[in-house]
């Protein structure tokens, strides 16, 4: 994926070099447990899911420009085999919480989806509970369109009520009127 650059962070392909930044935030509980994934317990579980990262070239490393660390991801995953529908999912270290960083880096990476990667449609979803990405999610500009219960395989088939939204071009360019 092409690298991109906002006032604060890169958003760039992840690298081998950014496992220990990367198990820096993905071992701390309660933060991949509202994206639908268990925190990391070991560096070497962080190591699969990197090499993944690395291999399927579908979720950005955020760096943080001031010190060069690796402080979350913003993934862009194909989904129902069509590569121009993508579904955005995000983390962050919680040592960078409520500091706008998530609101710069969907900005952007929307941005290049529509205006560069020419994609269709564009999907984001939230737990019920997850007031703070829904916040994130209208303030972009996403629709809702609607709601299902999952069992998270990840989370030991514990059942959510998942809120479902979307983006395509036009609501896109609306957003820019
Ligand atoms: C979701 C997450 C990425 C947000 O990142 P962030 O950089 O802290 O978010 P931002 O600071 O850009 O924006 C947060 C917004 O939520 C608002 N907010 C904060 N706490 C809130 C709450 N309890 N209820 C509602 N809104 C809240 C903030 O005011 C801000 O909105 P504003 O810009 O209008 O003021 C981060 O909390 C995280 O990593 N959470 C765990 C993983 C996760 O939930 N991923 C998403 C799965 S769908």
């Amino acid at each position: 994926m092409k690298t991109l650059e906002t006032k604060r962070l890169i958003l760039r392909p992840f690298k081998i070099e950014d496992l220990d930044d990367f198990y820096e935030y993905a071992k701390v509980e309660g933060v991949g447990e509202k994206a639908g994934w268990k925190h990391h317990t070991s560096i070497t579980e962080s190591n699969i899911i990197l090499q993944e990262f690395i291999s399927k070239d579908d979720v950005y490393a955020i760096e943080y420009k001031e010190n060069g660390k690796v402080i979350g991801s913003v993934g862009l995953h194909v989904i129902n085999n069509n590569p121009l529908e993508r579904e955005l999912g995000y983390v962050l270290s919680k040592d960078y919480h409520n500091q706008g960083v998530m609101s710069e880096a969907t900005k952007e990476v929307i941005r290049y989806c529509f205006e560069e990667l020419g994609l269709d449609k564009l999907w984001c979803m939230h737990f019920e509970e997850n007031l703070i990405s829904k916040r994130i999610i209208l303030k972009n500009g996403f629709k809702f369109n609607h709601i299902f219960m999952k069992d998270i395989e990840a989370l030991d088939y514990k059942r959510f009520k998942v809120y479902a939204y979307y983006m395509d071009k036009d609501i896109y360019a609306s957003r820019l009127d």
